[in-house]
């Protein structure tokens, strides 16, 4: 089931508008990703929950929006420019390029705690072969980063980077938010964006893409207490994941060895998801200590000390950091909202999403489109719920009503509302729940 599912559920994110490849009318461009009309609704919607749930809901949070091009001294003092490569091999012949850790995963070898002399040396042992039958050249690192000049001159002191990670446009703000709103300690601060990573190869779908969007939280805590916060949003993550309709037994906790761990963390827990694909990272929460604020006051000169209210104590606030990939968040709700029965002897497919995620919550059908009587009522029906969803209701009047169900089922729309001559006699129409596909009478007025 599991790949025919991915494929299954590929294939109709692009039939009915969510997800198409990026560039597709020339061929394409690998790694990324553009979003339809519903595509887009979706991740809109996951981002919203997750802006309500960790940031509206709480006092402890402030938003940022900081820019994608950054100084090249943040990718300096981040450790970026130095340490942040894969591995990468290449075939012999063709000069096609891979990267060496998911070769040998596709050869059944775990390669995550190796470094790249070992890696090379399982390749060697082995006898593995690049994906064409042709011997692979040694390892060599390859940064990840897409560089990029900013002005018209193309020189060293113009090289700046497309941000691989939302993280540092958060860290570079702390300063600002501390004078501006001087919060206590505990506190946090939120962003969403794009980030870009020139991977080696993508694949899995939106899984690994070059240009994806994250949703991160630097939170800032008194260095030794962070245990409790990293506790707290662990706990808070979990809560979010399953009012996103996941279930708790398709998420697993994983805390990363040591050698596995990014350079700047001294614990971190990754949640993996069970996907149609396998077991896999779906985000990450870490404990990054004072890495990033002391690199910043370093190479900056400013201070990043905290003072707190109403004593000398002064210190630079340690940092726990939950990460979430916006596509592998959405992989995940639509592989676990993926359903498939049997409606009348007849194959259904439909998404089980939670109403909060639907990107329709109510289609809205005149029984009979030739009927004018029927289409003025169903208007006035379709403007009142307009109202009432935000916008979020769509006017379905294509083919019959057997098909307008399977369409608005496989989109995921909670209900669909279909206006018929008994509407005419007592303002009552047929509403019709996706899952149960039973159909209910309701008045117009209880509806809307
Ligand atoms: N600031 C920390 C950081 O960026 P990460 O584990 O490299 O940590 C965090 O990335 C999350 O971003 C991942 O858990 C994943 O959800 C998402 N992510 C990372 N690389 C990705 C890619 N190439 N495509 C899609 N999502 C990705």
């Amino acid at each position: 089931m599991s790949d025919t599912k991915m494929d299954s559920i590929i294939s109709l994110t692009k039939r009915r508008g969510f997800i198409y490849q990026g560039s597709e009318v020339y061929g394409g461009l690998s790694g990324t990703w553009d979003y339809g009309p519903l595509g887009v609704q979706l991740k809109r919607n996951i981002t919203d929950a997750w802006w309500r749930h960790f940031v509206s809901n709480r006092d402890d949070m402030y938003g940022v929006d900081a820019a994608i091009l950054m100084n090249q001294k943040v990718w300096q003092a981040s450790g970026h420019v130095d340490t942040f490569v894969d591995p990468l091999c290449e075939d012999t012949v063709n000069h096609r390029r891979y990267r060496t850790d998911h070769i040998l995963k596709d050869n059944g070898i775990d390669a995550e705690s190796m470094t790249m002399e070992e890696m090379d040396a399982a390749i060697i042992e082995h006898g593995i072969k690049s994906p064409d039958g042709n011997p692979l050249s040694p390892s060599r690192t390859f940064n990840m980063m897409f560089k990029t000049h900013v002005g018209a001159t193309e020189d060293e002191s113009a090289i700046s980077y497309l941000r691989p990670e939302t993280a540092q446009g958060i860290f570079t703000n702390y300063k600002n938010v501390v004078d501006a709103f001087y919060p206590n300690i505990p506190f946090g601060l939120a962003q969403i964006g794009k980030a870009f990573r020139n991977e080696i190869s993508p694949r899995d779908f939106v899984f690994r893409s070059r240009e994806f969007e994250q949703m991160e939280i630097e939170y800032f805590v008194h260095p030794d207490r962070w245990e409790e916060s990293f506790e707290e949003l662990l706990a808070s993550t979990h809560k979010f994941l399953s009012s996103l309709g996941l279930r708790s037994e398709n998420i697993h906790e994983l805390d990363v060895p040591e050698a596995d761990r990014a350079h700047y963390s001294k614990k971190t827990i990754d949640i993996e998801f069970d996907y149609p694909t396998g077991k896999a990272e779906l985000l990450g929460i870490a404990y990054r200590t004072d890495f990033d604020l002391s690199n910043i006051q370093q190479a900056s000169g400013k201070s990043m000390e905290y003072r707190v209210k109403g004593s000398d104590e002064k210190f630079i606030p340690h940092v726990i950091e939950p990460s979430f990939g916006v596509e592998r968040l959405m992989m995940a709700v639509l592989s676990e909202a993926y359903r498939e029965d049997e409606v009348n002897g007849e194959r259904r497919v439909y998404l089980h999403l939670p109403e909060e995620l639907a990107p329709i919550k109510c289609a809205v059908s005149p029984l009979l489109k030739n009927k004018p009587e029927l289409v003025e009522k169903a208007r006035d029906v379709y403007r009142a719920l307009k109202q009432k969803y935000d916008g979020a209701v769509m006017w379905d009047d294509n083919g019959n009503i057997g098909k307008r169900y399977r369409r608005q089922d496989e989109i995921g729309t909670p209900r669909c509302v279909v206006i018929d001559f008994q509407t005419l006699e007592d303002d009552t129409v047929t509403v019709r729940d996706r899952d149960t596909t039973e159909q209910v009478r309701v008045s117009v007025k209880e509806l809307v």
